[in-house]
């Protein structure tokens, strides 16, 4: 793709919206990568818990230990990225469990964090084409992204489908989960750097009722208008 112009699909939204699904499916479908913001938060707040830092009441702390960590990224070869730190290869399942899930959104508020994921969330761009979903890629991360998406659902939606991914806290019911899901949104869209709200020029998907294949339907029928890209991760 001698000149081609890479493109990047832009996806931020809530906590268990779906997007995660959407991107993945609406990356394969395109041939692009799929990068998981949120993921690399995780795995940040996985190091803080592994050497016992806690993001919530030591922020300072934890910014004056970034410089120690080395996040990098590379081709998983199945259309997405392994996250590695210092070197050792990130297992994704430890990235979902509800204290990770919580010390995410903490260490999330740190602005040192927020600027040290910036560069590294941009240069995931010569990848390839990319679909990148989170909370600031339309807003911040990539801004000149070709199509940007804000998908969301309501509350109870949104717990209905963490309960049924199966990654609730044991004993949890669909109002504690739904209620959890809650106080995370009003952290990350309240929080003064990066707080999560739809991009003026996203297309907003409110996807109650919908499945995640529809949703990357439209994800893709927007793409393809503002793009013309080509089935195949193909150039314009
Ligand atoms: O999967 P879920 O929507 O529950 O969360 P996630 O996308 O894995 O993100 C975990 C946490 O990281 C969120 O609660 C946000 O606080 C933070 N995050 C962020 O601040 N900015 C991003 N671009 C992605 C995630």
């Amino acid at each position: 793709m001698a000149m081609g112009r890479l493109c990047q699909i832009a996806i931020d939204g809530p906590a268990a919206s779906g997007k995660s699904t959407v991107a993945r499916i609406a990356a394969a479908r395109l041939g692009a990568f799929y990068v998981n913001t949120g993921e690399m938060y995780r795995a940040l707040a996985l190091a803080c818990l592994g050497e016992g830092l806690d993001p919530a009441s030591e922020p300072r702390k934890v910014a004056a230990r970034l410089a120690g960590w080395d996040m990098t990224f590379r081709d998983a070869g199945n259309g997405s990225i392994d996250i590695l730190l210092n070197g050792n290869m990130i297992d994704k399942k430890e990235l979902r469990t509800p204290e990770v899930t919580a010390a995410s959104s903490s260490v999330a508020r740190i602005p040192e964090v927020r600027e040290y994921m910036l560069q590294r969330q941009r240069d995931c761009r010569s990848l390839g084409t990319i679909i990148m979903e989170g909370r600031d890629i339309c807003t911040v991360v990539l801004p000149d992204a070709t199509a940007k998406f804000f998908i969301t659902a309501t509350p109870l939606e949104r717990g209905r489908r963490r309960l049924a991914q199966g990654e609730a806290a044991p004993g949890a019911t669909l109002e504690s989960v739904a209620a959890e899901i809650e106080k995370r949104d009003l952290a990350d869209s309240t929080r003064s750097v990066a707080p999560l709200r739809p991009a003026e020029d996203a297309e907003v998907i409110v996807t109650d009722g919908m499945t995640a294949e529809e949703v990357a339907d439209r994800v893709l029928e927007v793409f393809r208008m503002k793009a013309g890209c080509a089935e195949g991760g193909e150039e314009p």
